[in-house]
């Protein structure tokens, strides 16, 4: 792939302890500019550095945003991987179909972030449970305060060395059931990776932080009854021996977690049910204990027991607060696949050379 190059002056010192999640910036960022006239050019690697904007310019007014997030991995083998970067790349040309934005093909995708990895391999971090991860996005920068789609956008990918997503690591975090906000109805945006969606999830999460939860888990847009997803991930629900998480409609983001974790789960013989969930459902189950487990998939997050619910001013447990064997053995499978440790045998990883 070709691209001009800009050197730094100095490189950034590295961060030492607790990386955290998103806090450090690597020292370069991939850039280039879409026309309709010209299509994708100037495409560059660049310092890591702020990006000028009008005031007009469209995204700050109209939101045409949208991201993917992965990881690269330092494998026990010494090589470097992306885990399955064809599906964020296929859900980003998703999610530009539906925002008007245009397409970045699947192969300038995976190249582009594969040529800023390969600048950046010194800040794969090396410590368990730790990766770098990438962040793509492009945004309406034509400068204009009329509403139209727009006709000029930038792209850029971000890497940033992280460590879990939630201070609580593998230990269960506490989810508040929002019963009044929605995130998502059917024919709008909940399937497409979009600043606008987060923007909307703000309140949910700031009354879940009030109470002292670590996330919300939201409810259908048209009933308030089903079970979608947690803000940061999909979320999936073991009662009695089956394995029940929301179906890819419209409504849910299709994440690339969540379709490894299926694999998984289908390989160790487990009933999976994708059906909509009533939260009564749910409740009731955690009541009476035939919900033995819960836990999120995602990205950032990659696997996050859920201990605790907390519905229209009731709280309920599952597994006595305690991180159940399966999500154990689904944290340690996935995460023995992205760090090499095991063979790939899906063919997930994808060496970056
Ligand atoms: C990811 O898991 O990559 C995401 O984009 C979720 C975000 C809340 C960090």
């Amino acid at each position: 792939m070709k691209y001009e190059f800009i050197k730094r002056e100095n490189l950034k010192e590295k961060p030492h302890g607790e990386l955290g999640f998103g806090k450090y910036f690597t020292d370069y960022m991939f850039s280039m500019d879409y026309t309709d006239q010209v299509g994708w050019h100037d495409v560059k690697i660049l310092p890591y550095g702020d990006v000028n904007l009008n005031p007009a310019t469209m995204v700050l007014h109209y939101a045409q945003e949208t991201f993917e997030g992965l990881k690269a991995y330092r494998g026990a083998d010494g090589k470097v991987y992306l885990f399955r970067p064809e599906m964020n790349a296929r859900r980003f040309i998703n999610s530009n179909k539906r925002m008007c934005m245009p397409i970045v093909p699947e192969d300038l995708f995976i190249g582009a972030i594969e040529e800023l990895v390969k600048v950046e391999e010194a800040w794969i971090p090396e410590k368990e449970g730790e990766s770098l991860y990438i962040r793509p996005f492009m945004f309406a920068n034509e400068t204009s305060v009329g509403v139209h789609v727009a006709k000029t956008y930038k792209f850029l990918i971000i890497a940033s060395p992280v460590g879990a997503y939630y201070p609580q690591g593998i230990d269960p975090v506490k989810i508040y059931v929002e019963d009044e906000y929605v995130r998502a109805s059917p024919g709008g945006t909940g399937f497409v990776k979009c600043g606008g969606n987060y923007a909307a999830s703000l309140i949910g999460q700031a009354k879940a932080e009030e109470l002292g939860y670590t996330q919300v888990l939201w409810l259908d847009g048209v009933h308030r009854r089903y079970v979608e997803e947690v803000g940061s991930m999909n979320a999936m629900f073991v009662i009695d021996g089956k394995v029940i998480t929301a179906p890819i409609e419209g409504t849910v983001l299709p994440g690339v977690t969540r379709d490894s974790i299926l694999k998984l789960l289908e390989e160790y013989g487990y009933e999976v049910v994708e059906k909509h969930l009533s939260i009564d459902e749910l409740i009731e189950a955690a009541r009476s204990k035939k919900l033995t487990e819960a836990f999120g998939t995602g990205t950032a997050a990659v696997i996050s027991p859920i201990g605790e619910l907390y519905y229209k001013g009731e709280k309920v447990q599952v597994n006595d607060f305690k991180t159940g064997n399966l999500t154990h053995r689904l944290y340690k499978d996935l995460t023995d696949i992205q760090w090499a440790k095991v063979e790939d045998k899906y063919a997930w990883r994808r060496e970056v050379k």
